[in-house]
């Protein structure tokens, strides 16, 4: 998912041209509530920083893990990226981590945003499958060409792997001001990809060609730096193969994934502070609860959003606050060396655990999702809101994974989290880990009558379509048999009320 930070500032900069005020919220004697801040210099054409991604797809040898420690560069608001070789000889990209879509994809024609891109003609080992590809995120999209070529990972499994590879010639909202990477690496399952699931994604390639196992973990370390401070990006750590027990503290709680194209999982329990929110668990999974590292936020579904808000100001020691903060609208600043953190509750998150009677939490301090993005003259840090409303998904995005280090274990069909080791200030962690709790009230399923998965959905159409084939042929039939028992007008009708169903 490809859903970075574009919601704070730009909404602001549309709605006042020159001067708007931002919600300043401080104590008193150090707040001066006249000050109305100018923030033309901050202006950049929604960057990505201001923004964030939000690229969950929209379908429709001998592994030495010490060698992959830091390997990723990066930040929630701009995605988590990998140095990667393509090609004979080899040419070095960044490329985004997107454990929300399965496609691996790198520009191949030059776009403003971006610094370089991949010249197929002069790597001796493409090969163009004559196909073209077209993939659309939450936020952005792009079109290609399939090919396949060979890469290697400097810091990654050793040994060459040959991969199929989409060649971006023409994209839309995909590449962002700011951004430092070139191309996506789609980390989830077949089903996602394109333009259809035998296109083998990324991961399965190099399961298949190394054969290290179907694990892979990552640790993404930008939690409470700020987005702006470009020129030293935080770092992380994309595991293939397994997981590195020094990435992580205290015990590993696995989730069931539940079917096998995001990495979709089943949440059954949401708290502000120690309150639940008390909504019908199918509610958070509406309709699906997945796990993105290509989306900035947590994405709640709409519902979810609004009590979340509701019980963080009822929480919040904060009265009087700007809905535009919540609304992604505005940033809220405050005096610098005024930490805004302890003002904000902690949010948990209920997963179903392995044993499906009991579920365990996952929780974010305020650290996490209230986000440094900027300052202003020095005088002032200003902070966006890292949770957003969805409309179809709720996404465990960047927010929360900062956090947690999060062990994607195909194998055996779960994904863990762990408290973080990098996500932490002064010995204060961000983010909490427990269990078991009991899943009771909850032991039934949460994510049934939710609407139909796509691939289910081509499934019923095809179905469908054959029905009405059917259907027109005995009509055909029936027409040209001499005794008509039928006339004209009826059939007719009956053709077009077919025809209607098709639709
Ligand atoms: C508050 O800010 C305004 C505008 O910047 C300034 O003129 C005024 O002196 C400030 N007041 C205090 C008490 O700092
Ligand atoms: C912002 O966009 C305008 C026009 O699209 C461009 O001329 C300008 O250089 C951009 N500024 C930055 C900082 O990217
Ligand atoms: C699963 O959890 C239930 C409820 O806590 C417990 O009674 C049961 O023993 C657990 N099953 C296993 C296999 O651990």
């Amino acid at each position: 998912m490809l859903l970075y930070g574009l919601l704070l500032l730009s909404l602001s900069f549309w709605t006042s041209h020159a001067v708007f005020k931002i919600p300043l919220k401080m104590f008193a004697g150090k707040f001066n509530a006249s000050v109305q801040l100018d923030l033309r210099a901050l202006r950049k054409n929604q960057s990505a920083v201001e923004s964030g991604l939000s690229l969950a797809s929209d379908p429709a040898g001998i592994v030495n893990f010490l060698d992959m420690i830091n390997n990723l560069k990066g930040d929630s608001g701009r995605g988590y990226y990998m140095e990667m070789v393509i090609g004979t000889p080899g040419q070095t990209f960044n490329i985004l981590v997107d454990t929300g879509s399965s496609n691996f994809a790198v520009a191949a024609a030059q776009h403003p945003y971006i610094t370089h891109y991949y010249n197929r003609a002069l790597s001796s080992t493409y090969q163009s499958s004559g196909r073209g590809v077209a993939v659309k995120y939450t936020q952005g999209e792009w079109e290609g060409e399939l090919g396949t070529d060979r890469i290697t990972i400097p810091q990654g499994p050793s040994g060459t792997i040959t991969i199929n590879i989409a060649t971006i010639l023409t994209s839309e909202g995909f590449f962002l001001p700011g951004i430092n990477w070139q191309g996506i690496l789609g980390l989830a399952y077949p089903l996602l990809a394109r333009p259809d699931p035998s296109v083998e994604p990324f991961f399965n390639s190099v399961v298949k060609q190394t054969g290290i196992p179907d694990v892979f973990s990552l640790q993404m370390c930008g939690a409470g730096v700020s987005a702006s401070t470009t020129a030293d990006p935080a770092g992380g750590s994309l595991i293939m193969g397994g997981v590195e027990p020094t990435l992580y503290q205290g015990s590993v709680w696995y989730t069931p994934i539940l079917e096998e194209w995001y990495y979709q999982v089943e949440v059954l329990k949401l708290e502000v502070g120690a309150q639940n929110l008390n909504l019908d668990c199918k509610e958070y999974n509406s309709d699906k609860a997945i796990v993105d590292s290509g989306t900035t936020l947590l994405r709640l579904p709409g519902n979810v959003f609004s009590a979340v808000v509701e019980a963080i100001l009822q929480t919040s020691l904060i009265d009087d606050f700007s809905a535009g903060f919540f609304e992604g609208t505005k940033l809220a600043c405050w005096m610098k060396g005024e930490s805004p953190w302890s003002l904000f509750p902690k949010i948990s998150i209920y997963l179903r655990a392995t044993n499906t009677s009991q579920s365990f939490r996952i929780t974010i301090l305020p650290q996490l999702y209230v986000q440094p993005v900027t300052d202003i003259d020095g005088t002032f840090d200003c902070f966006r809101f890292g949770i957003t409303s969805s409309a179809n998904a709720l996404v465990i995005g960047a927010t929360v994974m900062e956090g947690f280090y999060v062990i994607f274990d195909r194998a055996l069909k779960r994904v863990g989290f762990a408290v973080s080791t990098c996500a932490e200030s002064g010995g204060v962690p961000f983010a909490e880990i427990a269990g078991p709790f009991l899943a009771e009230g909850v032991a039934s399923d949460c994510t049934s009558g939710m609407p139909l998965r796509e691939p289910v959905m081509w499934v019923i159409a095809y179905a469908l379509m054959g029905i009405c084939a059917l259907v027109l042929i005995v009509l055909l039939i029936l027409l040209m048999l001499p005794c008509q028992r039928h006339r004209d007008g009826e059939i007719t009708d009956e053709s077009s009320l077919v025809r209607h169903r098709i639709k």
